[in-house]
């Protein structure tokens, strides 16, 4: 196979500290691959009015790999009172350039595997007795990552004929005497194409990597017409995959099971807000945001990813306190994706030695409060805990 180019794209804040340790893991793992770097991010907002500028477009584009870290978002009032003075007044407004890269390059298949490592102190625990007991999570999210309330369909005072369309809906009787000012209405909008199509993401990899079940969580009890087409097409995709089971839960039920039997879970399927709910709420059984890890996968792009932000009141510490876990993780999802399975698989094994040692601990890990403070305390830099990982492969 051709050396892949992969486009790591940094972005702000602690993006800028993360991205750099998970390439460090992947060239110390010895995969071979070439790195070009994407501008993205506020500082391109302020300078060009636009965080993600159509070179960085064009190098996804061309590699269709890439690596990000994290990126500021501020108000709108804020956006437009950093923009440099010559571009002010111009009518540029700004926007989020991780999801317009997801709409743009439509990365719909948003996965994000939270697992328990083993020895961590941030695991969920259970009381059982009189003691406790830590039941092991594997949970991989299957979160459709460009539909549903996030189309950005909506409006506040929707114009005369949104509101006319409305009204031909019996259940809008309701709403008859609100005036337009006082009632907002954002659209959950699915597609068949995309339920389907997150659905069979999800089974092919409870197939390739041996889970029994696949769960599609929605609320088709009381959101019919959407939460139903993802449950129906979750169920004709079921049928293409006759040693897997499928569950199907409701959201708010599935909220309180997480944090009752998380390990009863393997692959878990949902629309875009109920996925974002559910991957945050797994996320936070095995770790946090500190070990949490995404990919965003299209057609032809793919996108890796931690979840968390850019942490600005961390940004400036040196050495740094964040832990690169998440984005080293991110970093093995996309190994996977390119077929890489046993260097993937080494890496991790190297966390999960680190992890389960405990010599080598983040603030996070300690539940410290982030600070300069932190060393003395006991926690390891971001750099050290790298060096950690990279000593174990
Ligand atoms: P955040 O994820 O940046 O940070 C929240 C808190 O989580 C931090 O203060 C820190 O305590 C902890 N944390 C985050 N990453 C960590 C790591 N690697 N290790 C240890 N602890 C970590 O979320 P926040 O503060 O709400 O947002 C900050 C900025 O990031 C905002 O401008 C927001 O818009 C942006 N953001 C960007 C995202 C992205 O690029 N995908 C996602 C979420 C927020
Ligand atoms: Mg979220």
């Amino acid at each position: 196979m051709a050396k892949p180019t992969i486009v790591v794209m940094p972005g702000d804040g602690i993006g800028k500290i993360v991205t750099p340790e998970a390439v460090r893991v992947l060239d110390a793992a010895g995969f071979h691959a070439n790195y070009v770097h994407g501008d993205i991010g506020w500082d391109f907002w302020i300078r060009e009015g636009n965080p993600l500028p159509d070179r960085t477009i064009d190098l996804l584009r061309r590699h269709k790999l890439g690596l990000f870290g994290a990126i500021t978002s501020k108000p709108k009032a804020q956006a437009d009172a950093e923009l440099t003075p010559e571009l002010k007044g111009k009518g540029l407004s700004y926007f989020s350039p991780i999801v317009r890269m997801r709409q743009l390059f439509d990365l719909d298949i948003c996965v994000r595997p939270c697992q328990t490592f083993p020895g961590n102190p941030l695991n969920f625990i259970r009381r059982k007795g009189d003691g406790f007991e830590e039941p092991k999570v594997d949970a991989v999210i299957f979160r459709q990552n460009t539909e549903c309330l996030y189309s950005g369909v909506e409006w506040t005072d929707p114009p005369a004929p949104v509101r006319a369309a409305l009204e031909t809906h019996p259940k809008m009787a309701a709403y008859k005497k609100v005036a337009g000012k006082d009632l907002a209405v954002s659209c959950r909008i699915f597609t068949r194409t995309a339920c389907r199509r997150i659905a069979q993401a999800a089974f092919e990899h409870a197939k390739r990597f041996g889970y029994k079940s696949v769960t599609v969580c929605e609320k088709p009890n009381v959101i019919r017409e959407t939460s139903g087409m993802m449950e129906e097409e979750a169920r004709k995709v079921a049928a293409e995959f006759p040693g897997i089971r499928l569950w199907a839960t409701n959201i708010d039920a599935q909220m309180m099971w997480l944090t009752k039997n998380p390990e009863d879970y393997g692959v878990m399927v949902a629309g875009n807000m109920f996925g974002d709910i559910i991957s945050d709420g797994f996320a936070g059984l095995v770790g946090g945001l500190g070990f949490a890890c995404s990919a965003n996968l299209g057609r032809e792009v793919a996108v890796f990813e931690p979840t968390h932000g850019s942490a600005p009141k961390y940004a400036g510490l040196s050495p740094s306190i964040v832990n690169p876990i998440a984005t080293i993780l991110a970093g093995c999802m996309l190994l996977e994706h390119v077929g890489q399975t046993e260097l993937a698989e080494r890496i991790r094994g190297a966390v999960q030695q680190v992890v389960a040692e405990g010599k080598v601990r983040t603030y996070d890990m300690l539940r410290l409060a982030g600070g300069p403070k932190v060393f003395e305390q006991g926690a390891a830099s971001t750099q050290q805990m790298t060096d950690a990982v990279i000593a174990r492969l």
